[in-house]
């Protein structure tokens, strides 16, 4: 039963809103989350949002969740490409992370391709914008991630 969801944003993200609207869009990181919350009602999750633009504090929250939560959503916007840490602390937590992101990463330069986060997501869901994260809060609700491969990968 998927009870509570962190949700953990990276660096900038707290710039939604004004930052590169053409491609991140019009809606601000408060909007995002409010629109999980109405969404999580309804299917009775609870919801735990952050931000954080320093990658160890990121690193921190992901071992809470591994204590706390039932799933996590993780966008780690520009440390998706670069973090290694965030990496073993996808791997060392049991519960589902599903990596998200605004724009579809693979549609953009070509150094957004890589993610250190993919290897060890329960899944990947990237190009909706907002609907990214409400679209990942079903998947987690329905169940329908690959815990096989992401237990695998962790292995
Ligand atoms: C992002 C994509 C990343 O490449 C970028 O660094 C971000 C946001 C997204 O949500 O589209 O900051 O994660």
């Amino acid at each position: 039963m998927m009870k509570t969801v962190f949700v953990i944003n990276g660096p900038n993200l707290n710039l939604l809103g004004k930052r590169e609207p053409e491609v991140y869009g019009n809606m601000t990181l408060f909007g995002i989350e409010k629109a999980l919350h109405q969404r999580a009602e309804a299917l009775r999750i609870g919801i735990d949002f952050r931000q954080s633009n320093h990658e160890g504090e990121l690193v921190d929250w992901l071992q809470e969740a591994g204590e706390k939560a039932d799933g996590v959503i993780l966008n780690a916007a520009a440390y998706t490409h670069t973090s290694v840490a965030l990496h073993d602390a996808v791997r060392a937590v049991s519960v589902p992370v599903v990596e998200v992101h605004l724009s579809n990463v693979h549609a953009r330069e070509t150094f957004r391709r890589r993610s250190f986060i993919a290897p060890v997501a329960a899944g990947i869901i990237s190009g909706f914008g907002a609907q990214s994260y409400l679209l990942a809060l079903d998947a987690l609700h329905a169940g329908q991630y690959s815990e096989q491969g992401a237990n695998e990968a962790k292995a």
